[in-house]
């Protein structure tokens, strides 16, 4: 059996934990919006449409934000389109995923459905065909008491209060040539610059996402960072990041690889960003928001036959087995490891579309990422303790890999501590062990574990808990020293408190 050990003091902390960094994402694509959060046919539907059944699902996950409504779809979009009686909403075609967008479900609702899921929105305009004035209507209309056109167009649509939106996105995505209205990294700098600071002058208690890169393989990544930020930064508080893996070759180490990749991507931004604060004599520091992550690529191959100019089609439905639920734990430690910088994160998306729910007429399902997702959503909250992880290295394409993903976090005044670690060995058990002698009369209250025999076992609405996690794990404190057996491909969360 391999050893290993972890290494953390009380003393030693990355950063609090903002709540936001558990965002998830809906975008008007496939059947996220339609048949997801909102079917009003459908026997789950309260009296707005909205599926209870699924807003349900949602709470236990504990998703304090949510992006909306792109992603690719925002850099087409009329927002106008999705608001006012609904007889009037015009169907348009979405180029970003070839449909019908049939705007019965708008601003409004998912203002609406926000609530009733208890999450903020987190809000994307289009700066794709559209631009500085189409920026500052819409925060006008959602923002503003009323006395002006379209703050009073929103009253005039039944909602009088504002809904007072605070994080913005300025666009979707604009490095990449698939997106409507791509541009240059100077023209999109430029562009974000001017709509940031007229947005702000519409309502000046908002924060603003300018778009970091699509991924870290683009090749315009870095120079896009540099030069967007050389335009906007005065503008800005969040830089994005995006990043979607998959298991193309069937090679599960190098798969669980990519938390390092993922490291290795976040601290080159932020990288860059301090190299641009210090160019321009900058106090503020950019912190990111990592808008997009997961899995993606189950479904791919399947997208491709589909037809053009349909409506909510089965889109981007990715059935998530063992081996990426491991993934999505080690990428939510690798974020954690990021706390001080990393203040925004979306899990992308949230149902049915590269989800972790997914719906049907018949009810809703939780997908093997649902698990990790939760128990870190929920547990992972208060401080990040600096986690120093001894354990064996693999070799991976990008470079050495451990065998072990760990973050810890301490909430002082619950006096918890919790320990979040992903064994990526696939053959064998690993010991681990840490030193908790600062962490006086704390004892383990809970060890829960996510482990399957089969790295490509799913979840189905028929069987749901085929892959879910246990209370079954075996650690346990004696004089001060954790010890655990962690078994072969597994997920923990080991729950302390005093
Ligand atoms: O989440 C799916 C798509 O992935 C988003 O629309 C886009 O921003 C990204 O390329």
């Amino acid at each position: 059996m391999k050893k290993s050990s972890l290494c953390i003091d009380k003393h030693f902390i990355v950063g609090d934990v903002d709540d936001r960094i558990y965002g998830s994402f809906i975008e008007h694509l496939g059947r996220a919006v339609y048949e997801g959060i909102y079917q009003p046919e459908s026997p789950f539907a309260d009296e707005q449409g909205l599926r209870e059944d699924v807003i349900k699902l949602i709470n236990q996950l504990n998703v304090p934000l949510v992006r909306y409504p792109g992603g690719n779809f925002v850099s087409g979009y009329h927002w106008e389109d999705g608001v006012g009686p609904k007889s009037e909403r015009p169907e348009k075609i979405d180029l970003a995923w070839n449909v019908i967008e049939t705007n019965q479900f708008g601003l409004n609702e998912f203002m609406d459905w926000a609530k009733k899921a208890n999450t903020a929105p987190m809000m994307a305009v289009n700066l794709g065909t559209r631009g500085v004035d189409d920026a500052k209507n819409i925060v006008e209309y959602c923002n503003l008491k009323g006395g002006s056109y379209y703050s009073d167009l929103r009253k005039k649509h039944g909602y009088q209060d504002p809904h007072d939106i605070k994080l913005w996105c300025l666009g979707n995505e604009m490095d990449g040539p698939w997106q409507m209205g791509h541009k240059t990294a100077q023209e999109y700098g430029r562009l974000a610059a001017e709509a940031g600071r007229i947005m702000k002058m519409v309502d000046p208690s908002i924060e603003l996402v300018a778009c970091g890169s699509s991924a870290l393989t683009m090749d315009t990544f870095g120079t896009w960072e540099d030069t967007v930020l050389s335009e906007c930064y005065d503008q800005v508080e969040y830089l994005s990041l995006h990043q979607y893996y998959g298991n193309r070759d069937d090679n599960t180490p190098e798969f669980m690889a990519n938390t390092v990749a993922m490291d290795q991507f976040i601290s080159s931004v932020i990288s860059i960003c301090d190299a641009v604060k210090a160019k321009k004599r900058q106090k503020k520091s950019i912190n990111l928001s990592f808008d997009e992550w997961n899995v993606w690529y189950h479904s791919n191959e399947q997208d491709e036959k589909l037809e053009r100019w349909c409506k909510a089609p089965h889109q981007l439905e990715d059935i998530y087995n063992f081996e990426d639920a491991l993934l999505v734990a080690g990428m939510m430690i690798t974020m954690l490891r990021h706390a001080d910088r990393v203040k925004v994160a979306c899990l992308a998306q949230l149902v049915n579309v590269i989800a972790p729910i997914m719906t049907s007429d018949t009810g809703a399902w939780k997908q093997t990422i649902y698990h990790p997702f939760e128990l870190i959503s929920n547990y992972g909250r208060g401080r990040v303790l600096n986690t120093v992880v001894n354990a064996p290295v693999y070799e991976s394409i990008h470079g050495d890999a451990p065998y072990l993903d760990s973050v810890c976090t301490m909430d002082e005044e619950n006096e918890t501590l919790t320990l979040f670690v992903v064994n990526k060995d696939l053959e064998d058990s690993m010991e681990l062990t840490c030193d908790l002698r600062q962490f006086q009369g704390y004892q383990v209250k809970e060890h829960i574990v996510l482990a399957h025999s089969d790295l490509k076992a799913i979840n189905t609405e028929e069987n749901p808990n085929n892959v879910a996690p246990v209370k079954a794990g075996n650690a346990k404190v004696t004089d001060g020293i954790l010890e655990a057996v962690l078994c072969d491909k597994s997920f923990h969360v080991i729950r302390l408190a005093k």
